[in-house]
């Protein structure tokens, strides 16, 4: 027997676009069925980005999401990029009016998940979705077996793959082929979590000649560190002695302070667009439709974006019967996530030092960096896109 629903919006994936679409939607009285392959643990504990831009932040505080991103978040005025032994600041407030909150995704995960449920969401987990069907017409299906193994049908007025990079919507809107919006990078980040008190005010993104480290934070008691690596590194091959040299030989200038490592993991870079972002009443956001590379801190970030659109194409298409907005919703998301792509590329590819760069090429890095930090347009360009772009306000 399959179980069979209606919903007015179908979301795959309880990650951060998933679950805020769901509460924006809400607001506008529209009622969605948000599904999860994983527990509300797996969800809350991924550990991912920790950098929102403020304009994430004030709309998790407008809509009611999180109001801790205030209290237990902190407020980032400035990073530093650092390269041939000096640091650079760039001070974001006064060059753009605005900042950055250190507040870890998890975090944002564990305060959308609690709004959620108090509202009365219909949030299902432990569901595997297979496939979505009828995407062209006004009543696209989500098919799939719930946690009992048992077959289950979803019928709503639009679908959102929300599932992320492996998302299982991704098919129903590009028809199976694969994008070639697509680039590999040859490294990757070697990732830890320890315990430790901050080794500087604000993150250090830092270019050596021994390669890319970038020291972030999570709390007064809890850091997180990353160093250039090969794609290939098993994260246990490194010793935490060998760990605390590769970081410390990457930031001259600063003594890390080090302490107890308790999670390693080694990110692979990525830059992905799906050749498609919609198709009838089916569309993708967030990783689902795209994945950056983690040095200018976009991904959580440009989810929300995609989310704020998306929110208000289906509010005209669902309450006002206009379908403009939502026919316009892939075109006008592009413009964002290739702004976006942009600036992750560039500042990876200014920041690392690629295996087979030759003396030509770097110099030519440190002239890039010292074009950006000695202007104020080229501090402003990157301060302006590291706190992020005023959400699209236009719509047709
Ligand atoms: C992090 O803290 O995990 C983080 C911060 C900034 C980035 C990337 C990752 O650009």
């Amino acid at each position: 027997m399959t179980t069979a629903d209606r919903t007015r919006v179908a979301i795959v994936g309880a990650g951060p676009a998933g679950l805020l679409l769901s509460h924006l939607l809400a607001a506008s009285g529209i009622e969605s069925i948000v599904v999860d392959r994983r527990s509300r643990e797996e969800i809350e504990n991924t550990i991912r980005a920790g950098i929102l831009e403020q304009g994430t932040v004030d709309l998790l505080v407008e809509s009611g999401a999180s109001t801790r991103v205030l209290e237990d978040g902190n407020r980032h005025d400035g990073i530093e990029l650092r390269f041939a032994g000096e640091g650079h600041r760039i001070d974001f407030p006064s060059l753009t009016g605005r900042s950055v909150w250190l507040y870890p995704q998890h975090e944002v995960l564990r305060d959308l998940v609690a709004a959620r449920l108090a509202a009365g969401q219909d949030l299902r987990l432990g569901i595997t979705v297979e496939r979505v069907e009828d995407a062209e017409t006004t009543r696209p299906r989500v098919i799939g077996t719930d946690a009992d193994g048992h077959p289950f049908e979803i019928e709503a007025d639009v679908v959102v793959g929300a599932d992320g990079s492996r998302s299982a919507v991704r098919s129903a809107v590009t028809g199976g082929i694969r994008s070639d919006l697509f680039r590999e990078y040859p490294f990757a980040w070697f990732g830890i979590l320890c315990d430790a008190p901050p080794s500087a005010d604000e993150l250090i993104y830092s270019n050596s000649p021994d390669g890319f480290a970038l020291i972030s934070q999570r709390s007064a008691t809890v850091q997180r560190m990353y160093f250039q690596c090969d794609p290939d590194t098993d994260p246990d091959s490194l010793s935490d002695a060998q760990i605390w040299a590769e970081l410390q030989a990457r930031v001259p200038g600063t003594t890390l302070h080090e302490g107890h490592i308790f999670q390693r993991d080694v990110l692979r870079f990525r830059s992905f667009v799906a050749h498609q972002l919609r198709r009838g009443r089916v569309a993708l956001i967030g990783d689902a439709a795209h994945t950056v590379p983690p040095t200018g801190a976009k991904g959580m970030n440009l989810a929300v974006a995609d989310v704020v659109l998306l929110d208000r194409a289906l509010g005209a298409l669902l309450v006002e019967n206009d379908e403009r907005p939502f026919d316009a919703f892939a075109e006008t998301a592009l413009r964002r996530i290739w702004k976006a792509q942009h600036f992750s590329w560039w500042m990876t590819s200014m920041l690392h030092v690629a295996p087979d760069a030759s003396q030509f090429d770097r110099e030519r890095q440190l002239g890039e960096l010292r074009s950006v930090v000695e202007s104020e347009a080229g501090r402003s360009y990157l301060a302006e896109a590291y706190t992020g772009w005023p959400f699209e306000t236009r719509l047709p």
